[in-house]
């Protein structure tokens, strides 16, 4: 197994800044890459920073004609009842994570500074835990995650050796409407999402409503749970505020499954969630393998 960019793993970090970043120009591609690249293999591991590097996927094949098995997002999805996701693919994600804010903040600006005018900074977002491990609605985030021991398998790619450490990532921002998700009741809102809000316990079989968000997104095909791991983040302020979802897998296609599924694209069926946030970007970008960042490093 090739090893992967660490920052996947890395949990327990409160403060995150991330940004995507369009290249001005397309034939500074490689020499932008690596500058990044090198920023990100020489940070020191005892700076209390994870960076993860994420390229446009349809980019990451041009410039090093490594073919990846996954593609950009490039176009909406549209559901059930109008509900679309829109498609905001950008050409670099890179995420910073840290104890502190000023960590990620002094990081993000460092790892920018020698590419400065070769990109334009598309989407930056901070962001922060929020009790814990919970999403802003509340609601414990993460519970179904693999466990650790598990993580691995479920987020990085293992065939071709060539690939292998890699993984695929799905960054999506959700903007939440809070004041209309806080006027449910506790027992109406645990009904969007199919979980209690204190404990995070799954409704029965028989209790759990169609559209709500864990039936929308526990997916099996021919028997087998369809498992991704997320490390999404809570972010913004006391006027625009969200999850940035981020998820990471192997296999591209069943985050796109649980995207047509949410929005009702399957069976006419939309998310409950999406009631009450709502998407205002999407994208999935290759993560390359410690190795192929290294590759990278020195290819610019
Ligand atoms: C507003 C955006 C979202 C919020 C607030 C949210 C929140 C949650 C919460 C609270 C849970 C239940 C606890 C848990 O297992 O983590 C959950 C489960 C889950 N979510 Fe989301 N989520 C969001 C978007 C998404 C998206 C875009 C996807 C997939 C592309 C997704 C995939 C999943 C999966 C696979 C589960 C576990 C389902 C199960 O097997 O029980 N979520 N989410």
């Amino acid at each position: 197994m090739g090893l992967p960019q660490s920052g996947i793993f890395a949990l327990g970090t409160s403060a995150h800044s991330v940004v995507e970043l369009e290249l001005l120009e397309p034939g500074a591609a490689g020499s932008c890459l690596a500058a990044i690249a090198r920023f990100a293999i020489e940070l020191n591991t005892t700076s209390g920073l994870n960076l993860v590097v994420g390229i446009r996927p349809s980019l990451f094949m041009r410039i090093t004609d490594i073919p990846v098995m996954a593609e950009d997002f490039s176009a909406p999805i549209e559901g059930a009842e109008e509900f679309s996701m829109p498609a905001t693919q950008s050409d670099i994600w890179l995420w910073f994570a840290a104890g502190s804010q000023d960590r990620a903040f002094d990081c993000a600006r460092a790892a920018l500074t020698p590419v400065g005018g070769a990109v334009r900074i598309v989407r930056a977002t901070t962001g922060w835990t929020y009790q814990g491990n919970r999403d802003l609605t509340g609601f414990i985030d993460g519970t179904e995650n693999p466990p650790v021991a598990e993580a691995n398998e479920v987020a990085l790619i293992g065939e071709p050796p060539r690939l292998a450490g890699s993984s695929i990532a799905l960054v999506q921002r959700w903007r939440h409407d809070l004041d209309a998700f806080s006027s449910l009741s506790t027992p109406e809102q645990e009904q969007v999402f199919g979980r209690t809000k204190p404990d995070s316990v799954e409704f029965d079989d028989d209790r759990m409503p169609a559209e709500a968000h864990v039936a929308r997104t526990s997916l099996k095909v021919g028997g087998e749970a369809l498992a991704i791991y997320r490390r999404s983040v809570p972010f913004g302020d006391a006027a625009n505020h969200g999850l940035l979802f981020i998820a990471f897998t192997h296999d591209q296609g069943r985050l796109a499954l649980m995207l047509a599924s949410m929005a009702g694209k399957t069976d006419g069926v939309r998310d409950a969630l999406t009631r009450f946030s709502t998407p205002e970007s999407g994208a999935y970008y290759f993560v390359p393998s410690f190795e192929l960042l290294e590759e990278l490093s020195s290819a610019g």
